[in-house]
């Protein structure tokens, strides 16, 4: 053979490599309303960039018929490329190989690029699309998912790790994608389960179908599994590029300064008329971050679930930063098990990416109640307090109004470290609101009163005067500033220059032990 038959067969092995599972699976795949591997990566990765390896890795199987049935690249296409411009690395697996159901080859494929990853610093993105452990190899398989989670946790904190789910994920293979930082899923498109709807049916003789058991909207809504939901593949693959943006290639990196060009000393007068004069009555914390970032753009993660407090990235005159924000349009922005935990996995995240965190104030405090009590409140309550006390990254906090009880002490306040503390005038601090405490401290007056409710409303007014208000707060120091709403974006971003050399750390330890 000479040196242009060679590369001529290097050709024949690419395109057949390149082919996946043949013409016929790829039909089958478009014909599911899915892409291929390699069409996602198309649209993942900047045009050209990508660099694939272990094209030719195969799976060593004879079992079942396994050795007459070979794929080059077996079914998964691994490698890196970049996202506008910044690395990352990539496995993207191919449905049209054995359903990408993962065998050892397939395992080592990705433990690879993880490796390189993590050595390297920069992402890892999983797009994930397989029928679990290749039920032909067995133990080998499960072997090769131990493999990928130990790698997934090892990078955690280390690089970040996004997954998209672009079809079926069942089985153990839904705990790789639970270990990275954020999951993306397809509505109508993906599923993820622990046990698919046919071992249900044999359990537990409850009829569901895959969208009502692991859909996007399931997960989204109800479980909380899945970060950032989209209505096709293009838009789930382009809001991954998006997030990148926000992100650090790793946990020695600042994020990435972006001037997107925004004034840094725009005042917007629109947010002293934002809180309604009546403590009661609700607003769209949404308008006031938008109002205040860079553009108006904020990009929420988790929108569906528990958006009793909402969070996400942004940028702040240029910098990156995580936002978290009691929701007073939703159950009056109350902490609950779901929302603590929602926000605690949240500011961890933030911490060990070093991105600064800028906290919105508007909470009446945890939710009371039988159901939340048994559900374990005071664990979730926990978490998040613990997870604002342990971050080092800069904090700023704005509290817009109510800050009561034990949720004050929790949302990033003075005592656990923040950094700049505001307020609104606005504000109210205090241990719990004007209503619930008049009833309790005064509870033989108003008893004893010729008009119950004249006295109430007394009382009242005079604990309202007293402590609903940011002065009593300013007057301890625990909070740094009572500005003007409009002043919000340009107090922000000076505090962001301020601590742009922060540091700060915790006692040396292996780690600490959140109470998960
Ligand atoms: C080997 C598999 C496979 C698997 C699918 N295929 N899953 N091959 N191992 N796990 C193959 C099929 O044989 C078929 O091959 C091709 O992939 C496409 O599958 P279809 O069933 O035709 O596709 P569809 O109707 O779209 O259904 C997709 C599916 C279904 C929902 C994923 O295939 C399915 O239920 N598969 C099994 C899922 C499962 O129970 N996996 C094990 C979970 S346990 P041909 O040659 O016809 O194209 C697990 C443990 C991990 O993962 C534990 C880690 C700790």
């Amino acid at each position: 053979m000479d040196n242009n038959e060679k590369i001529r067969q290097l050709h024949e092995y690419r395109a057949q490599a390149l082919l996946g599972g043949g013409l016929d699976r790829v039909e089958a795949q478009h014909k599911r309303g899915r892409l291929t591997a390699r069409e996602r990566l198309d649209l993942l990765l900047d045009k050209g960039s990508f660099r694939e390896i272990d094209q030719f890795v195969t799976h060593r199987s004879t079992d079942f018929g396994l050795d007459s049935k070979v794929y080059l690249g077996d079914s998964v296409v691994t490698g890196w490329g970049t996202i506008e411009g910044r690395l990352i690395y990539v496995y993207s697996q191919d449905f049209t190989v054995f359903g990408g159901s993962l065998g050892e080859a397939h395992a080592e494929k990705i433990c690879k690029i993880m490796d390189m990853a993590i050595k390297n610093g920069a992402p890892v993105i999983g797009l994930n699309d397989s029928g679990g452990a290749r039920i032909q190899e067995g133990v080998i398989s499960l072997g090769g998912y131990a493999d990928i989670f130990l790698r997934n946790t090892l990078a955690s904190g280390v690089i970040p790790q996004i997954s998209a789910i672009l079809g079926p994920c069942a089985g153990g293979a839904v705990y790789s994608p639970a270990l990275t930082d954020f999951i993306f899923m397809v509505r109508n498109s993906s599923y993820m389960f622990v046990t698919g709807p046919e071992v249900v049916k044999t359990v537990t003789h409850e009829e569901i179908s895959f969208e009502d058991l692991g859909g996007a909207s399931v997960h989204s809504e109800i479980s909380g599994v899945c970060h950032v939901a989209a209505d096709n593949e293009a838009d789930t693959l382009y809001l991954i590029r998006k997030l990148l943006s926000y992100l650090p290639q790793n946990n020695m990196e600042d994020p990435p300064f972006m001037d997107s060009g925004d004034d840094p000393l725009r005042m917007e007068d629109a947010l002293n008329e934002i809180v309604p004069a009546d403590p009661s009555k609700p607003y769209d914390i949404k308008s006031v971050i938008r109002l205040i970032v860079d553009q108006g753009q904020f990009y929420e993660i988790q929108e569906e679930f528990a958006p009793n407090i909402v969070i996400g990235f942004a940028r702040l005159g240029g910098h990156s930063v995580g936002i978290v924000a009691n929701q007073p349009a939703v159950f009056a922005g109350v902490l609950d098990i779901r929302s603590s935990e929602k926000a605690g996995r949240f500011v961890r995240f933030c911490d060990a990416f070093n991105l600064p965190i800028v906290t919105f104030v508007d909470v009446p405090g945890f939710m009371p109640g039988r159901e939340q009590e048994h559900g374990g409140i005071i664990r979730s309550g926990a978490k998040l307090l613990f997870a604002y006390c342990e971050a080092t990254v800069p904090k700023l906090t704005v509290i817009t109004r109510k800050a009561y009880g034990g949720a004050y002490d929790v949302m990033s306040s003075k005592h656990i470290r923040g950094d700049l503390n505001l307020a609104w005038p606005s504000a109210e601090i205090a241990v719990m609101g004007p209503d619930g405490a008049v009833n309790i401290i005064f509870r033989k007056e108003l008893a004893e009163a010729n008009d119950p409710v004249d006295k109430k409303n007394e009382l009242v007014s005079e604990y309202r005067r007293k402590f609903a208000n940011p002065y009593v707060a300013a007057s301890r120091g625990y909070l740094d500033a009572v500005i003007e709403p409009r002043e919000t974006r340009p107090r922000l971003i000076n505090a962001l220059e301020m601590l742009a050399n922060k540091r700060d750390q915790n006692p040396p330890k292996k780690h600490g032990c959140i109470p998960l």
